[in-house]
């Protein structure tokens, strides 16, 4: 389970959160025992203003050793920063179609395979791990259908390029489990299971479907957000991603060991609804808040 929350969720937030806040959210992240943590962003802070304190974010949180503290790095400065930071991995991102990758990053496709490919090198250089994600895997909000070619043309170029692990990003969440299954069944012929992560934003309620197809098809790796925060600012129609409270409820019923359990994830869904001010999309936070305390799924 990869925890994109205090990036994902917080570059969408219209408000700026705090420096405090953020680092006393992800402390309780750390404290739960979550294994993977993408904390913060080195991009333009022009581009995602809510995440322009990434480096003071990296410099403010405590580290447990056997938890992976990671960061989105556009570009050579971008990876320059989250080296500096000390991150354990970065992530670079591009999308499967052209004009939302243009939107997101100012780039067209072929333009930006070469900046990732300098950020992916100099990162396994360092040793550091690295992650591509691939938005847009299900669909696009300004081109709609995105092809399967294009999508896995995409995902193998960053794999050869060097990362570890693809992400497929349904960015607007549009995927159902039909669309799940087409996709996967394309990119498991050319990428082995334990190299490739589902990225399932909620925005039509099929999320957590979704990952059960990926469960079945081998897929073990899952992007989530505590409470289902979430969103990109530059993909219209964007809302929360699959909330890790609603997935750790789910994998517990179905007997599968995540190294998390429900109750750890009280406090930092309660640190998180003060430091937000509202009220959170999942519906694990819903009952925990409703009667004071998170119900504990069968094990
Ligand atoms: P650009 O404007 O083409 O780049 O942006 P530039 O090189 O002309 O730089 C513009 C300004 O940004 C300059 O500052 C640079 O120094 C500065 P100025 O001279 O104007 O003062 N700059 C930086 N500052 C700090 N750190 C950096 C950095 N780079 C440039 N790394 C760029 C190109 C890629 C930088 C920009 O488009 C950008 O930052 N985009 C990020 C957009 C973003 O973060 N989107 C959300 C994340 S993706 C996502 O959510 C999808 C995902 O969740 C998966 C899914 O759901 O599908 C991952
Ligand atoms: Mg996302």
């Amino acid at each position: 389970m990869w925890e994109v929350g205090p990036r994902d969720g917080l570059q969408n937030e219209s408000a700026i959160l705090p420096t405090a806040d953020k680092i006393a959210w992800i402390d309780s992240l750390t404290d739960a025992g979550l294994p993977f943590i993408e904390a913060s962003s080195f991009v333009s802070p022009g581009w995602i203003p809510q995440l322009a304190d990434a480096d003071e974010v990296f410099a403010g949180i405590r580290r447990r050793p056997e938890t992976v503290y990671s960061a989105l790095a556009p570009n050579a400065r971008g990876l320059e920063r989250a080296l500096a930071a000390g991150v354990n991995a970065v992530a670079v991102f591009m999308s499967a179609s052209e004009t939302h990758n243009r939107r997101n990053i100012n780039k067209s496709i072929a333009q930006t395979h070469p900046v990732l490919r300098e950020v992916t090198r100099g990162a396994k250089d360092q040793g550091v791990f690295v992650r591509g994600y691939v938005s847009t895997a299900f669909g696009c909000p300004y081109e709609g259908a995105v092809a399967v070619d294009q999508v896995l043309r995409v995902a193998l170029r960053l794999l050869e390029d060097g990362v570890d692990e693809i992400s497929l990003g349904d960015t607007i969440g549009v995927a159902t489990p039909a669309d799940t299954e087409r996709v996967l069944q394309v990119l498991l012929k050319h990428i082995p299971t334990n190299r490739l992560a589902l990225h399932m934003h909620d925005t039509r309620g099929t999320a957590l479907a979704n990952i059960l197809v990926g469960l079945t098809m081998g897929v073990t790796t899952f992007d989530s957000a505590l409470g289902g925060l979430g969103g990109c600012p530059y993909a219209p129609g964007a809302s929360g991603n699959v909330a890790t409270d609603d997935l750790v409820y789910m994998l517990e019923g179905l007997g599968i060991l995540c190294g998390i359990r429900s109750q750890a994830l009280e406090r930092p869904l309660s640190v998180l609804r003060s430091a937000v001010g509202h009220s959170l999309r999942s519906h694990a936070s819903a009952v925990l808040f409703a009667e004071g305390g998170m119900e504990c799924g069968p094990v």
